[in-house]
């Protein structure tokens, strides 16, 4: 009998295996021997931890999402009474909380530690070339502008910007004066970002002055979790003003490290673009953390009037004109601000370091290379929970 035209039509199921067994079957493979290296045969394999963050990054969304309510902390601080110091969190991942760990990656060989990708997702924008001082895993290349920047850092440098700083005191003064009720929460945010964009590119935000959230903050609250690419926008046409000025007016900024002295023009290595991306990077790292260090501290004192007026008592102890120098040899003043950011850390987020391809060994753990290392400060606190 010769072949119908429904013969041709009627798919032939066993041609069409091998196309089933690609799109099905092989990724459903590929899970599972997925699943079982990360199980058994992964470098972490022995570590302790949840057996679903072993198995893959889905752990890890979901707590990151959860985490907008607070949940991580939680979770973290639970897996490490559990499990001890070190806890697997993910496939390749482990969270940390040995402060002798944390010293050692951010302190003693704080240069063999990489930033990890995850620095990647709070960029302005995407790609390398949206990296900035604040977000390099480009090791080289931050360890270059770390280099350029440190004399800007340097307690003479700061006792330069001294005087700008209390231009911004003074009219923090003045706003506090000019209503009975403050909030000195959104007082001390704005005292500290007019400060940094002074600092940053000779040209503050005026919140103080104006009283009102600068477009830059608003911007910013509203892009914070997505990509900031109109938020760094105000950075470029800051920096574009910037470099546009007098030679004289640049120096005694913290941008001055990225210029010729002579010229006032970017060194080599450096572009209107890439110091746009580091003062993008100074703002937020300069005024958040600071903004909410004081607020926590005033907070603390007006709970505790003695801690309160002992610190009165060793401020009258300065001489008339005092400068930073005199403040920082105040022991109690000292202490305050150390318990502050020790108790409530304005840096709560883990700060994900890579462990270098030699591996390391401490206190009996070997890690083994191109690890992430999630180090929570809160972590590394044992007494945290103790503080009311
Ligand atoms: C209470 C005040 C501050 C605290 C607690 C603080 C804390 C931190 C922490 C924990 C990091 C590391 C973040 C990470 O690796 O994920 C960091 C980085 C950084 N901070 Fe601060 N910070 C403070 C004030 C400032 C100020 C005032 C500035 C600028 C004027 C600043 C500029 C930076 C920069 C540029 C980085 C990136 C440095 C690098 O990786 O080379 N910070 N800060």
């Amino acid at each position: 009998m010769s072949p119908q035209l429904s013969d041709y039509l009627a798919p032939n199921w066993s041609s069409l295996l091998p196309v089933f067994a690609a799109v099905i079957l092989l990724p459903i493979l590929r899970a599972l021997w997925c699943a079982f290296y990360n199980l058994f045969l992964h470098p972490l394999a022995k570590f302790p931890g949840p057996l679903t963050a072993s198995l893959s990054e889905w752990w890890e969304i979901y707590h990151t999402i959860k985490s907008l309510k607070g949940d991580r902390f939680n979770v973290i601080q639970k897996l490490h009474e559990k499990h001890g110091p070190v806890v697997r969190i993910g496939p390749n991942q482990v969270s940390i909380s040995s402060p002798e760990t944390f010293h050692h990656v951010f302190v003693t060989k704080c240069s063999s530690f990489t930033k990890s990708d995850f620095y990647a997702t709070i960029q302005p924008g995407i790609g390398p070339k949206y990296a900035g001082l604040f977000n390099y895993t480009d090791h080289k290349r931050a360890m270059a502008e770390r280099r350029d920047l440190q004399p800007m850092f340097s307690p003479a440098s700061l006792r330069q910007y001294e005087a700008r700083y209390a231009n911004q005191l003074r009219e923090l003064v003045v706003a506090m004066k000019a209503t009975d009720e403050v909030d000195m929460f959104k007082l001390f945010k704005y005292l500290l970002l007019d400060t940094i964009g002074d600092l940053s590119f000779d040209r503050s935000f005026d919140q103080l002055k104006s009283g009102e959230d600068h477009q830059y903050v608003i911007d910013f609250n509203n892009a914070f979790m997505l990509i900031g690419l109109r938020v760094f926008s105000y950075s470029q046409a800051q920096v574009k003003q910037y470099l546009d000025q007098d030679a004289s007016k640049k120096r005694g900024t913290l941008m001055s490290g990225f210029l010729d002295p002579e010229t006032g023009l970017p060194k080599d290595g450096y572009s209107p673009w890439s110091i746009a991306i580091s003062g993008h990077g100074f703002i937020i790292a300069g005024s958040e953390a600071s903004s909410i260090t004081l607020t926590y501290m005033l907070w603390l004192l007006i709970k505790h009037p003695a801690m309160e007026k002992r610190l009165r008592d060793e401020l009258k102890t300065l001489p008339q004109k005092y400068s930073s120098v005199d403040l920082a040899k105040l022991p109690y003043l000292d202490a305050i601000v150390r318990e502050t950011l020790r108790v409530y850390s304005p840096a709560p987020s883990p700060m994900p370091r890579v462990v270098p391809q030699t591996g390391f060994t401490l206190e009996g753990v070997e890690y083994p290379p191109n690890v992430s290392c999630f180090l929570y400060k809160f972590a590394t606190d044992v007494c945290i929970r103790t503080v009311s």
